[in-house]
């Protein structure tokens, strides 16, 4: 059977992906961010995941208005990284698992999760800068992905309750796969940021750190949380954290906390990142 070897939530700010890009980590800006990372590099070169299921959202660059999926999964072959205006990140294109991906629609879609299915589509910074933080910059991404695009973009949005829900469901699915695959599902975005507006650069680090904190040891408390909060606390962008929902939902209940970061600010952002393991 597949299994699920652990989770990682990280945000996914598209200035860490420049960073890695034009080769700036070790300057110190960016030296502590990188080095908080590192032992999130380190667990996943051990462990070695076949696939990585990454719980993103599309920030208007493959889906616009014309087309707003609330759960999108893709289920083709590879996945081209989108130009998002500066020309598309050099990284390696995206290496999807049909196979796999076409079980989990079947058994998502059979425990009454309605996701569209995407044979073709582009994927921007909020997939590849986590792959970026996970395995830095190699001609080949070592790991399989099988993208899970969240609108947390067009209101109205899915609740954290339904995220979570959804990642119950998955484990189900990726467990109910008869091959010994190695599983990481990977939840990104948030934490609190706002991009535009009166409130652009509002970071809240305590609500922040809260929220991890009950993230960890109290996930069905996270659930309750509406979407009207999190905008309020957390900005219009911070709202993205329920997509680590999804990765949390196909975690037992009690977890062990391999690597916990935070750091502030970065761009004008908040950065988080767990690694967990079931206990
Ligand atoms: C930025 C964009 C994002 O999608 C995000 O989640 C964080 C930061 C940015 O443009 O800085
Ligand atoms: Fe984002």
């Amino acid at each position: 059977m597949a299994e699920i070897i652990g989770g990682v939530g990280t945000s996914h700010v598209p200035a860490i992906g420049a960073a890695i890009d034009h080769g700036k980590c070790h300057e110190p800006y960016w030296q502590p961010v990188f080095s908080g990372m590192q032992a999130a590099r380190d667990w996943i070169a051990k462990t070695r995941p076949d696939v990585c299921i990454i719980v993103y959202n599309d920030h208007a660059s493959c889906f616009d208005l014309r087309l707003t999926p609330t759960f999108a999964l893709g289920v083709g072959e590879k996945f081209a990284p989108h130009d998002e205006g500066y020309g598309p990140r050099p990284v390696p294109e995206v290496q999807g698992v049909p196979e796999l991906a076409w079980h989990i629609a079947e058994s998502l879609i059979a425990q009454n999760f309605d996701l569209t299915l995407v044979s073709e589509m582009s994927v921007d910074h909020g997939l590849t800068v986590p792959l970026s933080i996970l395995y830095d910059q190699p001609s080949v991404w070592p790991c399989k992905v099988i993208p899970l695009c969240v609108n947390v973009i067009q209101h109205p949005l899915p609740t954290a309750a339904r995220c979570h829900a959804l990642g119950k469901a998955l484990r189900v699915a990726i467990e109910s796969y008869a091959s010994g695959l190695k599983v990481v599902v990977i939840g990104t975005g948030g934490l609190s940021h706002q991009l535009q507006g009166e409130r652009a650069g509002l970071i809240n680090a305590a609500y922040d750190q809260r929220w991890l904190d009950l993230f960890i040891h109290e996930p069905e408390r996270v659930a309750e949380i509406g979407v009207a909060e999190m905008l309020r606390e957390t900005g219009s962008e911070g709202v993205e954290a329920i997509m680590w929902m999804v990765m949390r939902g196909c975690l037992d209940a009690r977890v062990k906390t391999l690597h916990r970061f935070y750091h502030v600010p970065v761009s004008n952002t908040a950065y988080g990142l767990v690694v967990l393991e079931n206990e």
